[in-house]
């Protein structure tokens, strides 16, 4: 099997090993690769084409780490090529390339305070940095995770958050927009969980991936927090075709996001974001 650049043009073909229902949306399919490179060869926050023969090819960012048995990725059914992945069974196949771009830099925040905040699906990126962290936890000052979805059955991973938590070194604070008779935690929107903790502003490296707006949103309440600008980082989606830099279909100004990102330091983004553009 082709290494390197050669490796995320072929495509591979995966088998669907496990589902779990995560949403009344969307859903956690483990995949078994042909060539066995199921979870190795990718840092947290990268992500691969997946192709429904016969039907199309969407980008899915990578939700599983190394310390998991299968390759992961957590799908929103939101179209044609979406819709189709909702009714694969155990057994069936997809094909695979990638896995493709820049991810979290998680060297970055060794030594410092990582504050994690996430928006709906936007956890599924973030779930193997989050990973990578627990493993590592005594590397950082602290690890938060402020994450935030619509409603309770909105929340992506619940099963595993008692988990998360036994590893050590994590503050996880969970919110919804809208509670329900067996909500018990907090209801408002994720950043009004940086109300609820105190972080150590220049020391924090914050990661970020959610709706646009969110994202937005959570960049100014960080500044406004004196989190120092080049020390965040978001995820950006855009349309994608390629998803190796060569047809400019997910053209951003300067950028390409599937080959630039789709994790880029907030500096080189702002712009976009200020024109509303992201
Ligand atoms: C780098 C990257 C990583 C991604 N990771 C994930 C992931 O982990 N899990 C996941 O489910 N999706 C992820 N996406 C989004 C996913 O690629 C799109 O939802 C998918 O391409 C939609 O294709 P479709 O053919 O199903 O829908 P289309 O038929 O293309 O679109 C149907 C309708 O859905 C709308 N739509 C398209 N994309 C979205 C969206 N993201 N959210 C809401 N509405 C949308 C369109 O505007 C259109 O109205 C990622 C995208 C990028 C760029
Ligand atoms: S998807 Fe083709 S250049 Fe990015």
């Amino acid at each position: 099997m082709p290494e390197g650049p050669q490796a995320t043009l072929t495509l591979r073909k995966a088998t669907v090993k496990d589902i779990e229902q995560e949403t009344p949306d969307a859903a956690t399919y483990s995949f078994s690769v042909e060539d066995g490179r199921d979870v190795a060869d990718f840092s947290p926050g990268r992500f691969n084409m997946l192709y429904i023969y016969g039907v199309g090819e969407v980008p899915i960012s990578v939700a599983s780490s190394r310390w998991d048995r299968f390759l992961m990725h957590t799908i929103r059914s939101v179209g044609r090529v979406t819709n189709q992945m909702a009714k694969l069974r155990r057994g069936d196949h997809v094909g695979i390339r990638g896995p493709f771009g820049v991810g979290w830099p998680l060297k970055e925040a060794h030594g410092k305070e990582m504050v994690i905040i996430a928006g709906g699906l936007g956890l599924a990126p973030l779930r193997p940095a989050i990973m990578e962290a627990l493993h590592d936890h005594a590397k950082f000052k602290g690890i938060k995770v402020l994450y935030g979805a619509k409603t309770p059955q909105d929340l992506l991973y619940r099963y595993e958050f008692g988990r998360w938590a036994e590893m050590g070194g994590l503050e996880l604070l969970v919110t919804v927009d809208k509670g329900d008779p067996s909500w018990k935690g907090h209801t408002g929107v994720v950043t009004s969980l940086l109300n609820k903790v105190d972080i150590l502003s220049e020391e924090v490296v914050a990661f970020i991936c959610g709706p646009e707006v969110m994202m937005k949103y959570a960049v100014q309440e960080l500044l406004k927090r004196r989190v120092l600008q080049d020390n965040i980082y978001v995820s950006i989606e855009r349309q994608m075709q390629c998803g190796s830099g060569t047809c400019g279909h997910c053209q951003l100004g300067p950028v390409f996001v599937c080959k630039d990102g789709p994790v880029f330091g907030y500096p080189r983004v702002k712009m976009f974001f200020a024109r509303g553009e992201v």
